[in-house]
């Protein structure tokens, strides 16, 4: 199943709209202005912050979140086994799942096997649940990522997190099943040593992965998924077979935010460690010319792409699709966030411009659950959740 998600994108696609362009209206618009503060039929609502206790054992962490979020995760990991049954009725897939799977998995490093046994315990989901839940984040999570460099040199770090393709569409709505079962699951968070801020995230209430945070006056992090032909799914066959010297990718991005100490860190530890399934890491540090885009493979980086105010590159904007390559003609949320930033101007780059960026469509799609702007200097961090009425693009 994992390694289809692109062929699936596209067929998803094409049953979705027959194929029009998605560059035509009423799929693209203008880019949008005066959107912030978030206002309207674009913005859902607020996300509540929570407090996760580092000095607490990993068991424990996330009791207090999981104990008000348990009916949400419950229902989300119910339309997921609704999937599987749908494909496979006889039930057995969801028997290995909650058999098999954590000892196929076997043993997570550092804090993550008792952090995901501690949400099972406190939901009363079986854990293979829970790892499933933990897992899915690998594989289809398309989104768009974007740093800029104002003239002063000031970094803002921003990003739609786009969730849910192909996972079933309600047609009351319009809407995809998997993404708005996603917005009440949506949470800040604010990892705490000694009671001080380590790091603010944005996730799923149930993952302990991270795929969008940031570490105040140090660095910003975000992930995209990158499709391979050498995708995630090998990686997840090698580990149950017990390879196990790569990383989720979801844990390395937790495990830099978490320990990581500096923006050059950070970007080497995300460089050079072996990784599970592609990814595209986005990552901003504290001063000028600190962010790039890192295009990964399982086992090397393939690219590194830079900031280079010196030379007018004072943005970068990472979707889903090397830079070296077109996107696919159905899914170019590339060029439209492009356009608008140079609409934008240097000059005029803000969390209120950024925002305007990030609610233009296609960047702003049905899948978006939310949209997060971070400033690591002013230690300023914001997220939003999001919809996006018809007319509007699938992805
Ligand atoms: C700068 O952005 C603000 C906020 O969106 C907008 O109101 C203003 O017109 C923009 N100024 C220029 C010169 O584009
Ligand atoms: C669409 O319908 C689903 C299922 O009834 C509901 O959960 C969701 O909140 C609705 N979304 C919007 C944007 O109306
Ligand atoms: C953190 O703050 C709480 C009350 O706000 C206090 O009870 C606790 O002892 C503090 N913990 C540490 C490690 O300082
Ligand atoms: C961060 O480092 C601490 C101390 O070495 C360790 O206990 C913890 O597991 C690390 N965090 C992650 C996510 O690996
Ligand atoms: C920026 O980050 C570096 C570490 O990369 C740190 O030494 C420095 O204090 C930070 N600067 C500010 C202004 O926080
Ligand atoms: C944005 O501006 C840059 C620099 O002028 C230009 O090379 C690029 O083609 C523009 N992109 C879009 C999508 O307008």
């Amino acid at each position: 199943m994992l390694g289809w998600s692109r062929v699936t994108l596209v067929l998803a696609a094409a049953a979705v709209t027959c194929a029009s362009a998605q560059q035509a209206p009423p799929w693209t618009e203008n880019c949008r202005k005066s959107t912030y503060p978030p206002s309207g039929p674009t913005y859902r609502g607020s996300v509540p912050w929570y407090t996760i206790n580092l000095d607490l054992p990993p068991y424990k962490r996330w009791h207090e979140l999981m104990a008000d979020k348990a009916p949400a995760l419950k229902i989300i990991v119910n339309s997921l086994k609704d999937l599987v049954t749908a494909f496979v009725p006889s039930g057995k897939i969801m028997q290995i799942v909650d058999q098999k799977l954590p000892g196929l998995l076997g043993n997570f490093p550092g804090p993550f096997e008792e952090e995901m046994k501690g949400i099972a315990a406190v939901t009363g989901i079986p854990l293979g649940e829970i790892l499933t839940f933990n897992v899915f984040y690998e594989f289809f999570t398309i989104c768009t990522s974007i740093i800029t460099e104002d003239k002063e040199g000031h970094l803002l770090h921003g990003r739609n997190m786009d969730f849910g393709i192909f996972l079933g569409w309600n047609i009351n709505n319009n809407t995809w099943v998997v993404t708005e079962q996603l917005k009440p699951l949506s949470v800040n968070l604010d990892f705490q040593r000694n009671n001080k801020t380590v790091f603010k995230a944005s996730s799923f209430a149930g993952y302990v992965g991270m795929l969008t945070g940031f570490k105040p006056g140090l660095f910003s992090l975000t992930l995209n998924e990158r499709f391979s032909i050498n995708g995630g799914y090998l990686g997840v066959i090698e580990w149950i077979l017990g390879k196990k010297d790569a990383m989720w990718i979801g844990f390395i991005t937790r495990l830099v935010l978490e320990n990581g100490t500096s923006y050059e860190e950070a970007k080497n530890t995300l460089i050079k460690t072996k990784i599970l399934a592609p990814a595209y890491f986005i990552l901003g540090g504290n001063k000028s010319g600190e962010g790039c885009v890192i295009t990964r493979d399982r086992k090397q980086s393939l690219d590194v792409y830079e900031l280079n105010p010196k030379q007018d590159r004072w943005y970068v904007v990472q979707t889903n699709y090397d830079r070296w390559k077109n996107p696919l003609f159905l899914d170019d949320r590339r060029t439209p966030a492009k356009m608008c930033l140079n609409q934008t101007t240097q000059e005029n780059i803000s969390f209120a411009t950024m925002y305007d960026v990030l609610s233009t469509k296609p960047v702003l799609n049905k899948l978006t659950v939310f949209t997060t702007l971070m400033d690591v200097t002013k230690g300023q961090y914001e997220t939003y959740l999001r919809d996006c009425p018809d007319p509007c693009i699938g992805w």
